[in-house]
């Protein structure tokens, strides 16, 4: 993820996002995909802002940055093919409402352009959608759960949490 994107987070599906008491995305109780993807989008957004942070407070890394983009809603790729039956029909009839799915091609375009854009090459920790940078859900610029979810992710993969 350093000096390109990852690709987050609808912020209608981060919106549905429960209370994020467990930002790595394991369920309390149960299992929902499609609360499952929001916690991870939620985690995909409070993570590039906590990295851009900490690639920020260091020289070492200075020229790299960190940020997310919102493509869209995209309901012509695979990403609904495991939801339930009833999700899947809300998602095919929301796709056929003029103007709320977004084509694959223009989900990639907005990558493209955060990766390459020099209008991007010195901005970091932004949140990208189809309009420009958007402001970040308060969850997702909550410090407490940035570090929380810095320090668990660490912890998953075998890493420093104190890096950089
Ligand atoms: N579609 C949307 O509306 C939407 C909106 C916002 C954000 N996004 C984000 O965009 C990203 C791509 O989503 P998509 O809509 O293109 O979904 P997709 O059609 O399901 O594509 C996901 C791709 O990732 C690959 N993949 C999954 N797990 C992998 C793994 N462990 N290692 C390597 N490759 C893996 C899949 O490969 P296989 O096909 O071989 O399994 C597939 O090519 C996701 O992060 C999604 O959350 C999508």
């Amino acid at each position: 993820m350093l000096g390109s994107s990852s690709l987050p987070p609808a912020s209608t599906a981060e919106a549905t996002s429960r209370a994020c008491s467990t930002p790595t995305g394991r369920a309390e109780s149960g299992y929902d995909a499609l609360d499952a993807y929001a916690r991870s989008k939620l985690a995909n957004v409070a993570f590039t802002i906590e990295l851009a942070e900490r690639l920020r407070a260091t020289e070492r890394t200075r020229g790299v940055v960190a940020n997310c983009v919102h493509p869209g809603f995209i309901p012509s790729t695979g990403l609904y093919r495991d939801v339930s039956r009833r999700a899947r029909l809300v998602t095919r009839i929301a796709s056929l409402v003029p103007g709320v799915g977004t084509s694959i091609e223009e989900g990639a375009r907005r990558l493209v352009e955060v990766t390459t854009d020099p209008a991007y090459a010195d901005r970091t920790g932004q949140y990208v959608g189809g309009d420009g940078p958007e402001e970040p859900s308060e969850q997702a610029r909550d410090p407490a759960v940035r570090e929380r979810l810095w320090r668990v992710s660490a912890d998953l993969v075998g890493v420093d949490p104190d890096w950089p």
